[in-house]
């Protein structure tokens, strides 16, 4: 039934973004299916084939190949060999409650400029105005993954791998950089065009907090009218923008989208980060000095805005790993459990038939994997697919090592087509102006 749904829509595939991907999310992707997809297909759109040898061998993580070199020793990436041989991997930092950014002259808020990149995410546009990341806005995997360990006392695997999502999502494999904002010549192009964290394109993430779903417009933007719904969850939450507020306001953003969105797309990577996101503020955005309590106005305010830090802000005194991340997903979404799923035109929303709830850790932890890995591919252009081997490489180094403990069965992952990431658009975000109290200074 389902699968009659979905090859009766592949008709309609030129005009929905990347349908054999929603087609493995629902599990269907088995030859006689991608055979049919095959067939089916007539625009230039990617698609991914099975790899006889697999993007990852052998079929679980033990015994990962590193053909370009990282992986862990003793939980610490280790140097890239090759065509990676410049990429710097992200270093452990130390841990412990600290104000930031205290006095520290190097880290006060200076305002972005005209050429400064700012976007989606407010953390990084408040660590680019106080100089932990570069100002300009264009940072690397390393320097951004360190800045959030010390600011906001990510931990080492948590910030490793958010970080290589970012460099994967729109930068440069070889140096390293990308733009937080949109894409910038600053960022070099060896592996076809970097477009920057905002980038808009290969199935992008609806339900932002503040920011609205790309259909309706500038998806990196802040919003107003969004942060003052929210304030009225967190107003009904005891004026705490805890896990309930968010069980509330996610929800509310969900139904809204489905109702009005006709491409909303609340697929496995939606899970993953519109989870994420607004669990890294009740864990990360509170004040260290009570880290049991979920952060109040005068925590989170000054993030969105004004994307600077609260006056007298400590960071969480402990790590926060990527195994609590995986745990705090996953109950973010039971508080409140949607079907994960897209819009094909409004009243029309066709389910993944994939089931968070009735996942376990390890599961869970091996569905994210499967989706940094799947996201890959469709990311890079056409140039990469020519250089497959560096992708892959990073992945199986920078990547795939901090989920050995999950024993996810990898066997059946993909690589790109020749006609991988044709389909991928620039950004629209509108970069660099300073933001107060929410109104940004144009
Ligand atoms: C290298 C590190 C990071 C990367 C690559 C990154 C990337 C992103 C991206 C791509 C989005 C947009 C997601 C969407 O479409 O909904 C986003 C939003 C967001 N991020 Fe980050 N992020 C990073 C670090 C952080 C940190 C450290 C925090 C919290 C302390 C954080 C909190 C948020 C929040 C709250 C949003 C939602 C903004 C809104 O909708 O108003 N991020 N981030
Ligand atoms: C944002 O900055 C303005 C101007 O400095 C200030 O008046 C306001 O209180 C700040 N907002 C928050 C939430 O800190
Ligand atoms: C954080 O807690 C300390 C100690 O209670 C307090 O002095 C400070 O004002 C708090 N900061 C914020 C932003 O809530
Ligand atoms: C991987 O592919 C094989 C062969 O098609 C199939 O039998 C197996 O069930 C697949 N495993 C997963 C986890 O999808």
């Amino acid at each position: 039934m389902k699968l009659l749904t979905i090859l009766a829509n592949l008709g309609l595939a030129a005009a929905v973004a990347c349908p054999h991907r929603k087609l493995k999310e629902a599990g269907l992707l088995n030859e006689a299916v991608l055979a049919k997809y095959e067939e089916l297909k007539r625009d230039g759109g990617h698609i991914e084939q099975r790899s006889s040898n697999g993007l990852l061998s052998p079929s679980t993580l033990s015994g990962l190949s590193l053909p370009l070199g990282g992986g862990l020793v003793n939980g610490v990436l280790q140097p890239f060999t090759g065509r990676l041989s410049f990429l710097v991997p992200p270093t452990p930092q130390s841990f412990g409650l600290k104000a930031i950014p205290g006095t520290d002259i190097n880290h006060r808020y200076i305002a972005p400029g005209a050429n400064d990149r700012r976007g989606v995410c407010v953390a990084l546009n408040t660590l680019a105005n106080h100089g932990y990341i570069s100002r300009n806005g264009i940072t690397t995997w390393a320097e951004a993954a360190n800045a959030i360990q010390t600011v906001f006392g990510f931990g080492y695997d948590m910030a490793a791998i958010l970080s290589a999502v970012g460099l994967i999502a729109g930068g440069d494999l070889i140096t390293g950089k990308y733009s937080i904002g949109g894409a910038d010549s600053r960022v070099p192009d060896n592996l076809g065009p970097s477009l920057g964290l905002d980038k808009h394109g290969v199935c992008e993430v609806d339900n932002s907090i503040t920011r609205v779903d790309t259909y309706f417009g500038n998806q990196a933007n802040f919003h107003l009218d969004r942060w003052q719904a929210l304030l009225n969850d967190v107003a009904a939450h005891g004026n705490l923008f805890s896990q309930a507020a968010f069980t509330v306001e996610k929800k509310r953003s969900y139904d809204d989208s489905r109702a009005t969105n006709p491409v909303f797309d609340a697929g496995p990577k939606w899970f993953v980060i519109a989870h994420g996101e607004r669990v890294f503020i009740y864990r990360t955005m509170l004040n260290g000095t009570s880290p049991d309590t979920a952060p109040d106005f005068g925590n989170v305010g000054p993030f969105f805005l004004n994307e600077t830090f609260p006056h007298n802000w400590f960071r969480r005194p402990t790590p926060f790993p990527f195994a609590d991340f995986l745990v705090d997903i996953t109950s973010l979404y039971l508080g409140s459990p949607v079907e994960l799923g897209v819009n094909e035109g409004l009243d029309n929303f066709v389910p993944l038939g994939t089931d968070p709830s009735v996942m376990t850790p390890s599961q869970i932890a091996c569905f994210v994997l499967e989706n940094i890995l799947d996201e890959a591919p469709g990311s890079f252009s056409r140039v990469v697919v020519d250089n497959y081997d560096i992708v892959q490489g990073f992945l199986n180094g920078a990547v795939a090592p901090f989920f050995a403990n999950y024993n996810c069965d990898l066997q059946n992952y993909t690589v790109p087509s020749a006609s991988a990431g044709e389909e991928t658009t620039g950004s629209s975000s509108d970069d660099g102006p300073a933001i107060v109290n929410g109104v940004y200074q144009r």
